[in-house]
């Protein structure tokens, strides 16, 4: 049987946090001993978000970094630019004209986006239709992603039926990999955790800006002596994440019991947070002035990319007539 093929890609549009940490990174970097890996910086998803070119420039390398930091491997896994596949753009032409508007315009995300203030243009409403060519360019079998792209997911599996059933049986119907079913990681407002809304909580930054923003973190009004509810204390929420269910349980505990305050459960995220990214900061600073091993890395994760896109836009170009 053909080994599984796993694919996910992140946006360099900030610095990587929490809810990509534990949505998408760990998961796909823990997938990269037993399946084939493809990740890769979605630069060109990153252009409907009006980001200024020293920006894209800066975050696709400190993206790329922190990706490596956190026990991406290059020997194992093809890590990559997406706009250096530029076919990529070529097959996302080819699924457009083969996706109908309402499967578009009932994807949360543009409304979403749109809601909060974001320009409407129409990179951002097609937005689904490059990240399945992502996806099926590649032939990928599972993509890891967090809960809020669970739609797109759908809508790729969509398109991929659909061009299948037309055009014959090339495309791969991918499966997403979630693995907190439940929500999307909470931010310090109690929203989902999104570069897009000033919320996060990052992997990595100075350890006085990250202490204050984890204090600062949203909690309701009950004071000190009050029994809470660890479901709703989001310094809890994170912290079942970082601390292993034993030091979980005990802070569950003692929310329950009173006379423990969100600022100490505060205060042990804080530690917990800090203790559990020591070694990735470790690496990141051995490499953090090397940005020629970055791009050495980007540059070969592209080749081995592009030989994997071009045979499959081969065979499309094939079925639809193209060719
Ligand atoms: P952001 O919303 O911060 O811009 P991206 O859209 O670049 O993040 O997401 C990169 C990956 O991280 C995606 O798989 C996404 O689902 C996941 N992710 C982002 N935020 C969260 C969150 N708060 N909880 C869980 N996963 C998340
Ligand atoms: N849309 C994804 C996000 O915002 C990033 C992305 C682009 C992606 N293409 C992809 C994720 C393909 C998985 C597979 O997080």
């Amino acid at each position: 049987m053909k080994p599984k093929r796993m694919l996910s890609g992140i946006q360099p549009t900030g610095d990587v946090h929490l809810g990509n940490y534990f949505g998408m990174m760990k998961p796909a970097i823990e997938m990269q001993d037993s399946v084939e890996t493809y990740l890769f910086i979605a630069d060109l998803h990153a252009l409907t978000s009006s980001i200024e070119p020293d920006a894209l420039r800066k975050n696709t390398i400190s993206v790329a970094l922190d990706f490596i930091s956190c026990g991406l491997n290059p020997e194992k896994t093809i890590f990559f630019k997406q706009s250096d596949v530029p076919e990529v753009t070529e097959l996302t032409w080819i699924l457009s004209c083969q996706t109908s508007m309402g499967l578009l315009e009932r994807c949360h995300s543009y409304k979403d986006k749109t809601a909060r203030g974001m320009i409407s243009n129409h990179g951002l409403f097609a937005y689904p239709v490059l990240m399945a060519a992502d996806i099926l360019i590649y032939k990928s079998d599972i993509v890891p992603v967090g809960r809020d792209q669970k739609q797109h997911l759908e809508v790729t599996r969509d398109i991929a039926i659909r061009f299948n059933n037309r055009y014959g049986e090339i495309l791969t119907i991918p499966e997403a990999v979630i693995r907190n079913e439940s929500a999307a990681l909470p931010g310090t407002d109690g929203q989902k955790m999104s570069k897009s809304y000033g919320n996060t909580i990052e992997l990595f930054g100075d350890e006085k800006t990250l202490r204050k923003k984890i204090m600062g973190i949203v909690t309701d009004s009950k004071g000190l002596e009050d029994a809470k509810n660890p479901d709703d204390c989001i310094p809890y929420q994170i912290y079942k994440l970082l601390s292993g269910k034993k030091n979980a349980d005990e802070m569950a505990e003692k929310l329950r019991a009173g006379g423990y305050g969100y600022g100490h459960a505060k205060k042990e995220l804080f530690d917990a947070y800090w203790e559990h990214f020591r070694p990735f900061r470790e690496k990141r600073s051995a490499i953090l002035n090397d940005s020629s091993y970055i791009e050495k890395v980007l540059a070969d994760g592209a080749v081995k990319a592009g030989g994997t896109a071009r045979k499959t836009v081969c065979e499309i170009r094939k079925a639809v007539g193209l060719k």
